[in-house]
C-alpha cells in the first residue's frame, strides 16, 4: 500500500521515506520558480554546446548562471560529486562528470542540471546536437524526446505511475531502442531525490496512484542498442555496456487537479534540437 502524506510550507524536510508528498500551491510556486531558472540555463547553453568547447566550460557557465539566479547547484558536493552538472556524451548513459576534454563535430551531448531555489530543486536535461550529426544520432534523440512527452501524457490523477512508463518503454521499443532500468526518475521538491522511484519500463496499471500535488521527474534514458550499462572507474560515469549512442531527456513535473504542470519548461520554446 502506498502512503500520502500531505505538506505544507512550515514542514521540515524530512528525510527520503516511502512515503509520497502531496504539495499544495506554496510547493507549486516554488517548484514554478526552480524549474524556471533550470530551464533557463538549459535554454542559455545553446549557443554554447559547439565543437572545441570543454564540458569544463558548459559546468562554468551552469555554475555561473545558477548563482547569478539565486541558486545553488544540487550537485555541487552532492556525495562527493565536484560539479554543477552532468555532461554526458555519446555512449555515456547518464552521470557524465565536466572535464577538460572538448566536444567534437557530430557528438550528441546530454546536460543535466539541478538549481535549487529557495530551497527547491528545478531538475532538467536535454540533448545538444554538436556541430553536423549523423541522422541515426538525431534519430534516437527524436524518439528519445518523444518518449518522454508520451510518458508525461500520462500524468495525470487516477493513472498509475507504471502508465507512464510502459508509454515510454512501447514507444523505445517499437523503434527496436533499449529502455535503461539502472537508472530512474524520481520525487523531487525540497529534497534532491525522493519518493516514488519512476521507472521507465513497466506495465500499466500498476505502481502508486498519480494524486494531485505528488511531484517527480521523468527522466527516459534509451540506447540505440541493448539497455544494460556499466560504471566507470571514477565511480559516476555510466555507459551503455555495447558502446552504443544513448540520449536522455528529463523534466521536473507536479500533478494538478486536471494532469500535470511541467515545471521546467523551456521559456524560449527551446525544449529539444534542432535549437
Ligand atoms: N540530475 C541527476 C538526476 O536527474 C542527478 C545527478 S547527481 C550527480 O537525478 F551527482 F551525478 F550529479
Ligand atoms: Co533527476
Ligand atoms: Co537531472
Amino acid at each position: 500500500m502506498t502512503e500520502y502524506i500531505l505538506v505544507g510550507a512550515e514542514d521540515r524536510v524530512e528525510a527520503r521515506s516511502n512515503t509520497i508528498k502531496l504539495h499544495g500551491p506554496d510547493g507549486f510556486e516554488g517548484m514554478r520558480r526552480a524549474g524556471r531558472l533550470a530551464a533557463e540555463i538549459l535554454d542559455a547553453l545553446v549557443p554554447h554546446v559547439v565543437p572545441g568547447v570543454t564540458t569544463q566550460d558548459i559546468d562554468d557557465i551552469v555554475y555561473r548562471m545558477t548563482l547569478d539566479g539565486g541558486g545553488t547547484p544540487a550537485t555541487l558536493g552532492y556525495r562527493g560529486y565536484t560539479k554543477s552538472c552532468c555532461t554526458s556524451i555519446n555512449h555515456v548513459v547518464c552521470h557524465g562528470i565536466p572535464a577538460d576534454k572538448a566536444l567534437k563535430d557530430g557528438d550528441i551531448v546530454n546536460v543535466d542540471v539541478t538549481p535549487i531555489l529557495d530551497g527547491w530543486h528545478g531538475d532538467t536535461s536535454r540533448m545538444y546536437l554538436v556541430g553536423d550529426v549523423a541522422l541515426k544520432a538525431r534519430k534516437l534523440v527524436d524518439v528519445t524526446y518523444e518518449c518522454l512527452m508520451l510518458g508525461l501524457e500520462q500524468a495525470k490523477p487516477g493513472n498509475r505511475l507504471g502508465d507512464i512508463s510502459h508509454a515510454i518503454q512501447a514507444h523505445a521499443e517499437k523503434h527496436r531502442y533499449g529502455v535503461v532500468r539502472d537508472f530512474c526518475g524520481h520525487g523531487v521538491g525540497r529534497l534532491f531525490h525522493d519518493s516514488p522511484e519512476v521507472v521507465h519500463a513497466g506495465r500499466p496499471g500498476t505502481g502508486p496512484e498519480l494524486k494531485p500535488g505528488m511531484f517527480f521527474t521523468v527522466e527516459p534514458m534509451i540506447n540505440i542498442g541493448r539497455a544494460e550499462c556499466k560504471m566507470l572507474d571514477d565511480g559516476w560515469t555510466a555507459v551503455t555496456r555495447d558502446r552504443s549512442l544513448s540520449a536522455q531527456f528529463e523534466h521536473s513535473i507536479g500533478i494538478t487537479e486536471t494532469g500535470h504542470e511541467v515545471f521546467t519548461k523551456s521559456p524560449k520554446g527551446l525544449d529539444k534540437p534542432p535549437y
